[in-house]
């Protein structure tokens, strides 16, 4: 288990009964969480400042106390937007931390100039680090106002080199594979299902495989990573070595569950990622 260990700005309070109390730069947020079967003792909704409640196809958040629309944490000099938005989002999934870190160090140590191909990359978390490490990003979301989010953060660290694009990932590889465009390092963080702009349909567990085949065409003569991030409950961090090995070959492959710690001592599982590295 890589464990995002490393914030000062947020962490998980307590968790129980399928709940997560968050504090986010001191804003404390109680939220739904499928994974949390086990019980508290505690009452999480004591002194919390707004929590999600789910309805039927969806859910709203309650305001216990006036709180701001937005705001922002900082995680190792990198500054993010905090909003609290439908589905339960806040519009960061903090233990990217973890990929954030390791995505970094590889892009500084590669002592050269990294094109990085961000997919499904939302709000821009990763896009921003690898940025910020020095790297060329390009980052692709279906979503305007995913894109438009995406663009605030980079704002937020005075960065104006990353290229945004609104696209569905498919049609946009197939674009950059006719183009001959070239990315050392591909990032994506699939949803479990998704739509592309004009309804494209993606189910992880049929798309996936093929997916990542087809991005091994975009990938330059002097890669450096490919990294497959999923939250899909369930997806073992197994079955994504074994979608890298059986694309990428098998060597230099690691793959592993991704969490967060909690002030009770627990780890709260947050998805699996793996990577395939490239000597330098
Ligand atoms: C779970 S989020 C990714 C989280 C993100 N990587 C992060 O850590 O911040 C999935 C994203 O995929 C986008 N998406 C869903 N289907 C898509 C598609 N077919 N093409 C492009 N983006 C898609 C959604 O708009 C959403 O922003």
């Amino acid at each position: 288990m890589r464990v995002a260990d490393s914030w000062k700005d947020y962490r998980v309070i307590a968790t129980g009964d399928g709940q997560k109390l968050e504090s986010w730069a001191g804003v404390k947020l109680l939220r739904p969480d499928p994974q949390v079967i086990w019980h508290t003792k505690k009452d999480l909704k004591e002194g919390v400042d707004a929590f999600y409640e789910r309805k039927e196809g969806g859910g709203f958040w309650n305001y216990n106390k006036k709180i701001p629309e937005q705001w922002t944490i900082s995680w190792q000099g990198l500054k993010f937007v905090v909003k609290p938005m439908g589905f339960k989002h806040t519009g960061i999934f903090p233990e990217q931390a973890v990929n954030w870190q390791m995505m970094s160090k590889l892009i500084k140590d590669s002592g050269r100039e990294i094109k990085v191909l961000n997919l499904f990359a939302y709000t821009g978390g990763a896009s921003v680090a690898c940025a910020k490490a020095g790297a060329k990003v390009t980052h692709v979301d279906a979503s305007k106002g995913m894109v438009e989010r995406a663009k605030e953060n980079a704002k937020l660290n005075d960065l104006s080199s990353i290229r945004f694009i609104v696209d569905d990932c498919e049609k946009f590889i197939q674009r950059e594979i006719r183009r001959e465009n070239f990315y050392d390092a591909i990032i994506m963080d699939p949803p479990s299902y998704g739509r592309g702009p004009s309804g494209e349909m993606w189910k992880l567990e049929d798309n996936l495989a093929d997916f990542v085949e087809l991005c091994k065409k975009v990938l330059s003569d002097k890669p450096l990573f490919v990294l497959i991030n999923s939250y899909t409950t369930g997806l073992q961090p197994t079955v994504i070595a074994n979608i890298l090995k059986s694309v990428f070959g098998n060597s230099n492959v690691e793959a592993d569950e991704i969490g967060l710690p909690t002030d009770e001592g627990l780890i709260l599982p947050c998805g699996a990622s793996g990577v395939k590295l490239w000597k330098n």
